[in-house]
C-alpha cells in the first residue's frame, strides 16, 4: 500500500514509524513531515492548509490510504474532497468533525444523549453571558466555541477573570470567529484522562487510556499548551470505568452522531474529568491527541494498517486489537518561552546516541534541517517516548534520554508520569 500522513508533529511521526511496521505498506509519504519523519518516510511540502494540493498529491501518487493527524484539514472538510474523487481517507468528514470544531454542537449532542458533561449555556451576546456569570459566581468556565489552537478554554476562578475571558472571546475577538458564541460552563474538579477509540460510525475499538499534562509548569501550574507530556494507560481508568466510559460516552456519542444525519467514521477521542460523581466529558476530539497518540501507538501490538482499513471499509467490528502489557511515557522537549513567543533554528545536540534502543524512540515535532544539521523548528520540538513492563522503569529510561539531548533554552517537565505513581504506592 502506499500511505500518505497529513501534518507535522509528534503525533504524525508516531504513525509513520508505526505504518513503516506494517507488511501491508510499500511507501508513505508525510505532507508537510519534519526532520525526524523525513528519516521514516518521504516529506512532501505541501502545507495541511493545501486540501486541494492535497488530493491532487494523492491522486497522482495513487495513495490507497491517506490519515489525517490534525484537526484543521478535517474541520474544513478534507475527507469530503478526498472522497469526492474516490480517494480513501482516514477521519471524519466536515459535518462529523463539528464535534470537536464546535464546542455547542457537541455540548448539544451530549445532552440530547445523556452522555454526562459539566452543565453549560450557550450565548451569542456577551451582555448576557456576563449576566450569567455574575448569577451563577465562580469558578466556572468560559469557552469560545471554535476551534483555538488548544486556548479557547480558560478556567476562572475569579469573576472578573471570568468577565475578562468574555471580553477577550466576544469583544476583542482574539480567536476570531471561534468567539462567535461561547459556552459558560461548570467548573469541574478532579483527575483528567483521555480515551480514544477507532470508529466506522457504527462500532468502537477503544485504545489504552492515557494522561496528558497540558500546563507548562511542574505541578500543573503556568498557562496551557498543546501537551508537555503523556504516559498511558492511566492506571485511574479501571476495566469498569473503560466500560464505562465505552457504554455511557463513546458507543451514545456515535450512534447519537449517526442519528443526526453524520456518520463519523476516524478516532473519536473523549477528554474526561474524573469526579465525585463519575467520569464527565470536558471535550471531544476528532482525531489522534498529541502527545496521547505518542504513548497510545506504541502499546498497540497489532499492526495499524487493517485496523484503518477496516474503518474506512466501515467493517471494524470484525477486527480486534492486540495491545502490549506495560505503559509508555513521552515526555516533550519544548523551546524556550513556549507556550508564549520563541526562537527557531537551535542546534539539538545528543539525537544520534538514541538511535537503535529497543525500548525507546525519540519523536520530532517541530524539527528541520539546517545545512545537515537538525534545529529547532517549532513550540514543541521533540517528543521523548520510551516504554518497558513497569511506568517507574520506563520513566527512568525516559528521562535518561531527555537529559541526554541538549538545544538552547530547552525546557521540559520534570514530573510526567507522578500522579499515576500513587497507584502503585
Ligand atoms: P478542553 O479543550 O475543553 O479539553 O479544555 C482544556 C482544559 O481546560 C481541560 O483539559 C481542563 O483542564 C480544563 N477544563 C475544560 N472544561 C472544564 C470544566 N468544565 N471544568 C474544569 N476544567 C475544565
Ligand atoms: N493533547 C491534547 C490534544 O491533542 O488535544
Amino acid at each position: 500500500m502506499r500511505i500518505l500522513v497529513v501534518g507535522g508533529g509528534g503525533r504524525e511521526h508516531t504513525l509513520v514509524w508505526k505504518l513503516k511496521q506494517s507488511p501491508l505498506v510499500e511507501k508513505i509519504y508525510c505532507a508537510p513531515g519534519n526532520a525526524g519523519i523525513a528519516e521514516d518516510a518521504e516529506c512532501v511540502p505541501i502545507p495541511v492548509e493545501d486540501l486541494q494540493g492535497l488530493a491532487d498529491f494523492a491522486e497522482k501518487q495513487n495513495i490507497d490510504l491517506t490519515i489525517v493527524g490534525p484537526e484543521d484539514p478535517l474541520a474544513r472538510g478534507i475527507v469530503d474532497l478526498f472522497q469526492k474523487k474516490g480517494l480513501k481517507i482516514f477521519g471524519p468528514n466536515k459535518k462529523a468533525a463539528q464535534l470537536e470544531g464546535s464546542k455547542v454542537f457537541a455540548k448539544d449532542l451530549m445532552v440530547k444523549y445523556n452522555i454526562p458533561t459539566a452543565e453549560y449555556r450557550t450565548f451569542t451576546s456577551p451582555q448576557e453571558a456576563e449576566q450569567y456569570i455574575k448569577e451563577v459566581g465562580t469558578p466556572v468556565v468560559v469557552k469560545a466555541e471554535g476551534l483555538a489552537a488548544g486556548k479557547g478554554v480558560i478556567v476562572c476562578e475569579e469573576e472578573e477573570e471570568a468577565l475578562l475571558a468574555v471580553k477577550k472571546i466576544m469583544i476583542d475577538r482574539v480567536f476570531g470567529d471561534a468567539g462567535n458564541r461561547l459556552i459558560v460552563e461548570e467548573c469541574l474538579r478532579g483527575e483528567e484522562a483521555s480515551i480514544l477509540a477507532f470508529t466506522d460510525g457504527e462500532s468502537i475499538l477503544a485504545m489504552v487510556s492515557s494522561q496528558d499534562h497540558k500546563p507548562i509548569f511542574d505541578g500543573d501550574r503556568g498557562p496551557n499548551t498543546g501537551g508537555m507530556g503523556a504516559y498511558a494507560p492511566a492506571p485511574l481508568v479501571t476495566p469498569e470505568i473503560s466500560r464505562f466510559v465505552e457504554e455511557k460516552i463513546l458507543i451514545p456519542a456515535v450512534q447519537g452522531l449517526k442519528v443526526e444525519g453524520c456518520s463519523y467514521s476516524g478516532v473519536i477521542y473523549a477528554g474526561l474529568m474524573f469526579t465525585e460523581k463519575g467520569p464527565k466529558v470536558l471535550e471531544f476530539n476528532c482525531r489522534f491527541g498529541d502527545p496521547e497518540a505518542q504513548v497510545v501507538i506504541p502499546l498497540l501490538e497489532s499492526d495499524l494498517v487493517p485496523i484503518l482499513q477496516a474503518v474506512v471499509e466501515g467493517r471494524l467490528s470484525q477486527v480486534k486489537a492486540q495491545w502490549h502489557e506495560g505503559y509508555a511515557v513521552c515526555v516533550v522537549m519544548a523551546s524556550g518561552g513556549y507556550p508564549g513567543s520563541y526562537q527557531k533554528g537551535m542546534p539539538i545536540q545528543g539525537l544520534e546516541k538514541q538511535k537503535g534502543k529497543d525500548n525507546l524512540v525519540v519523536f520530532h515535532a517541530g524539527t528541520n534541517v539546517q545545512e545537515g544539521k537538525i534545529v529547532t523548528n517549532g513550540g514543541r520540538v521533540l517528543g521523548v517516548t520510551g516504554w518497558s513492563q513497569s511506568l517507574p522503569e520506563t520513566l527512568r529510561i525516559v528521562y535518561e534520554a531527555v537529559e541526554s539531548i541538549e538545544f538552547q533554552g530547552v525546557q521540559y517537565r520534570k514530573d510526567i508520569g507522578q500522579k499515576a505513581l500513587k497507584f502503585f504506592e
